[in-house]
C-alpha cells in the first residue's frame, strides 16, 4: 500500500519537472510527437523551399484555409501555386489539421488551445508552442543557429519529417 509519503513526493516530483512535461504524459501514449505529413510531395515542393515543412497537424484547419487564400502575401511574400495544386493541398491540410479527421488526441489538445474566433498563422504565436517551449531559456532564441522560432529543425532535427519527439531534441550552441 503505498505511504502518503510516496504521493506527496510524487507531487513534489510533478511540480519540480514542470507543467510540460504533466502535459506530454497526458496526451501521448508512446510519447513520440509524431505528426504525420500527406502522401504526396505539394506540402514538401510548393511550402518547403523556404522555411521547414510545417506539420498540418500543428495549426487548426481554418488557419491553413485562411492561408491558402491569402498567399498573395504570405508574411511578404507572394506564393504562386496552380489552383489544382492548391485545391489539393488544401485539403490535405484540413484533413490533417489538428482538428482535422486524422487528428490523434496530441492534435486535438493544440486544437482545443486555440480560440475559437482566431485563426492564427503562425504556429510559434500560439498558446501551445509557447508552452511548450517554456522552458527553453529566452536567450537560445537569439542564437545565430536559430535566427527565428519558426526554425524547428535547429532544434529538432527531423521537422521536416514531422518529428518532434523529446528524445531527439538538439538544443544548438
Ligand atoms: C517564398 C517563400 C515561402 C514559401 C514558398 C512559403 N512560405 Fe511560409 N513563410 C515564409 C516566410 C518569409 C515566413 C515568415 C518567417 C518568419 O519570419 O518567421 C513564413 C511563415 C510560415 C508559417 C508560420 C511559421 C511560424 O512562425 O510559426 C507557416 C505555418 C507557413 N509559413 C506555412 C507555409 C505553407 C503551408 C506554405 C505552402 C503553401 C508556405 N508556407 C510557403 C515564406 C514562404
Ligand atoms: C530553440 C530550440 C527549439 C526550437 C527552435 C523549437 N523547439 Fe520545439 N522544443 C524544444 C524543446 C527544448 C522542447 C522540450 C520542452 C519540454 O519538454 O519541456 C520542445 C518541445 C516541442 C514539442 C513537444 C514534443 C513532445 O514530446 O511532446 C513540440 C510538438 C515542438 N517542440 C514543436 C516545435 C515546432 C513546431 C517548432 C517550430 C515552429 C519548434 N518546436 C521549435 C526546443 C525547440
Amino acid at each position: 500500500m503505498p505511504s502518503s509519503i510516496t504521493w506527496k513526493g510524487l507531487a513534489i516530483l510533478c511540480a519540480s519537472v514542470g507543467l510540460a512535461t504533466l502535459w506530454i504524459g497526458n496526451t501521448a501514449s508512446d510519447d513520440d510527437a509524431v505528426f504525420p505529413l500527406p502522401r504526396g510531395r505539394a506540402l514538401v515542393n510548393e511550402c518547403g523551399s523556404c522555411h521547414i515543412v510545417y506539420a498540418p497537424g500543428m495549426l487548426p484547419a481554418r488557419s491553413w484555409r485562411k492561408m491558402l487564400a491569402e498567399l498573395g502575401n504570405h508574411f511578404g511574400e507572394d506564393v504562386i501555386l496552380l489552383e489544382p495544386v492548391r485545391l489539393a493541398l488544401l485539403k490535405d491540410l484540413e484533413d490533417m489539421a489538428a482538428d482535422g479527421i486524422f487528428a490523434d488526441m496530441r492534435m486535438r489538445r493544440i486544437a482545443g488551445s486555440v480560440p475559437v474566433n482566431t485563426a492564427p498563422q503562425r504556429i510559434t504565436e500560439t498558446a501551445f508552442f509557447k508552452f511548450m517551449h517554456d522552458e527553453v531559456p529566452k536567450s537560445y532564441w537569439q542564437r545565430k543557429a536559430i535566427g527565428i522560432p519558426g526554425n524547428c529543425a535547429a532544434c529538432h532535427p527531423r521537422a521536416n519529417e514531422g518529428r518532434y519527439g523529446e528524445r531527439e531534441i538538439r538544443l544548438p550552441r
